[in-house]
């Protein structure tokens, strides 16, 4: 089995991890970087160092398609630069795993997903969070029916403020696509996912009421949403409830996930990698624990999904399978993303049908 030859184009934060997720796995090397950041280049180099493996470093994206030899790309830049780095990629048959959000803009994920369809490889939407492995577990336990009939989904991040971002990227939505955009799409693809229902009805009441208040860029404060309450209703009648706070480091858990049905109550949470599996009649509540690997947990802070999904995206580039996560998917995402920012400035629902789907 040949090699599958990775390059890497943005290595921040998010680039760093997918190449230390990417050294676990048997059977792919990171074989080329393209970053303009110096700095950026030099953690990478010195992370190529770490797993043995030489890489070549470029400043431009395009200088590294036109050099190299290679079958896949991760793009993991700005979000705002996902659209205009994917155009050409997709005019090739590399595969492709592009960080979430697919783009900050509907029209550019219209485009993406159009130029994705005519594409010849795999392309993927990272939406790591789907393959935490607490969560993959209760996915798995919902579709074999743990619940019955699916009626609330009630999802709660209790976090950190946003990071520091190479060139502070992420302190502005024009550059993000704002908070319910960058940051939720990952919960908005969850609860499509989980319900397997389509969003018809968003509602978001949101606010920036604590973060980045003292910061000041180029004479302008940062306008970061900090915490939400989205209400989205489904067209098969599930409910939905994402509780968004950024000022919560003091949470035990930074994810829980509650899904309800007329039969029982799945719980997840994370970091305790606990699944809670409740029954109605007989009443019954069973705690399991959901290990994950030590080295894998500490390739990234995603606790553990980046390998996971890492092990798919190769799997479907190796069988010719269709991505997991398909533009289409970051497309919804984005879709329900811009329908709660939209919502929240407003304080009115938005019906998805207004924004065209
Ligand atoms: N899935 C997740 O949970 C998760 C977590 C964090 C970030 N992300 C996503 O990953 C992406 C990167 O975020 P990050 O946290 O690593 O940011 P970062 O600022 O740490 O890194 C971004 C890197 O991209 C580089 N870059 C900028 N423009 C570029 C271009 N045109 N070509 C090549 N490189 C370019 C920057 O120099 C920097 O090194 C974003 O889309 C973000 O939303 C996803």
């Amino acid at each position: 089995m040949n090699d599958l030859r990775y390059g890497v184009i943005g290595a921040g934060m998010m680039g760093l991890e997918h190449m230390r997720n990417l050294r676990l796995l048997e059977g792919v090397r990171v074989t080329a970087v393209a970053d303009p950041h110096a700095a950026s280049r030099a953690w990478a180099s010195l992370a190529a160092q770490e797993a043995g493996d030489p890489i070549s470093l470029y400043a431009q994206p395009r200088e590294m398609l036109a050099r190299e030899a290679l079958d896949a790309v991760i793009v993991s830049t700005p979000n705002a630069t996902h659209a205009s780095i994917l155009q050409p990629i997709l005019e090739t048959d590399l595969h492709v795993l592009v960080e979430k959000p697919l783009c900050t803009t509907l029209d550019d994920a219209r485009r993406t997903v159009e130029a994705a369809d005519r594409h010849g490889g795999v392309f993927w939407v990272g939406m790591e969070y789907r393959y935490m492995p607490p969560v993959a577990r209760l996915l798995e336990e919902l579709r074999a029916g743990a619940v019955g009939r699916l009626r609330m989904l009630a999802i709660r991040e209790h976090r950190m403020p946003f990071l520091p971002k190479v060139g502070d990227w992420n302190r502005f939505a024009i550059q993000t696509g704002g908070t319910l955009v960058e940051k939720c799409c990952h919960f908005f693809d969850l609860m499509r996912l989980l319900t397997n229902e389509e969003p018809v009805r968003i509602y978001a009441s949101a606010g920036q009421d604590v973060n980045h208040l003292d910061e000041c860029y180029d004479g302008r404060v940062p306008d970061i949403l900090d915490n939400a309450f989205t209400i989205v209703d489904f067209d098969g009648g599930a409910r939905a409830l994402l509780d968004l706070c950024m000022f919560a480091e003091g949470s035990r858990n930074r994810e829980e996930i509650a899904a309800t049905g007329d039969a029982g109550k799945l719980e997840c949470f994370i970091p305790d990698s606990t699944l809670v599996i409740g029954k109605r009649n007989p009443r019954s509540i069973e705690s399991r624990p959901i290990p994950v690997e030590q080295r894998i947990l500490e390739a990234g802070f995603h606790h553990g999904s980046t390998y996971y999904q890492h092990v798919r995206f190769q799997r479907a580039i190796r069988e010719g399978g269709a991505a997991e996560v398909s533009a289409h998917d970051g497309m919804l995402a984005v879709a329900m993303g811009v329908a709660a920012e939209r919502s929240a400035a407003t304080g009115h629902p938005v019906e998805m049908r207004e924004l065209g789907f």
